[in-house]
């Protein structure tokens, strides 16, 4: 039965292949609306949300977005770890990015 979940845990890996497969996009949801969106909104308009989908983005692949998310984060100071980045990350690639490696 073990081998049956591990099989079956390994075949859903390979099958919804994507990025920060362990991270938590809800809590990456509340901490990006907590701690980010005000300013995105402020330049973009509207829920700030234009800023991800803009045709000359930055970010274009999920190391990228991870990177960007540690930049932002360090600039203001807010001290996340490594797994609320990825939190984030997961977040904003679910509902954005969509990349799926
Ligand atoms: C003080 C204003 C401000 C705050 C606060 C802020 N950002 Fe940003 N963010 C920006 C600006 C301005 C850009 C666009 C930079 C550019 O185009 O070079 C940006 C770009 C980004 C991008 C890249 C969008 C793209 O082009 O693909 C991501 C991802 C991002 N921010 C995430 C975050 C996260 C996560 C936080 C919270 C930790 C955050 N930002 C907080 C101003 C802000």
């Amino acid at each position: 039965m073990k081998i049956l979940l591990l099989a079956l845990l390994l075949l859903s890996h390979n099958v919804f292949a994507e990025p920060y497969a362990k991270a938590d996009a809800m809590a990456g949801k509340s901490l990006i609306e907590k701690n980010c969106i005000s300013c995105h909104a402020s330049s973009f308009g509207g829920d700030g949300s234009a800023i991800y989908t803009r045709e000359f983005r930055k970010v274009s692949t999920s190391k990228g977005l991870v990177a960007q998310i540690r930049n932002c984060n360090t600039m203001l100071g807010l001290k996340w770890f490594e797994d609320e980045e990825l939190n984030v990350a997961k977040y904003l690639n679910n509902t954005y990015y969509k990349f799926t490696e």
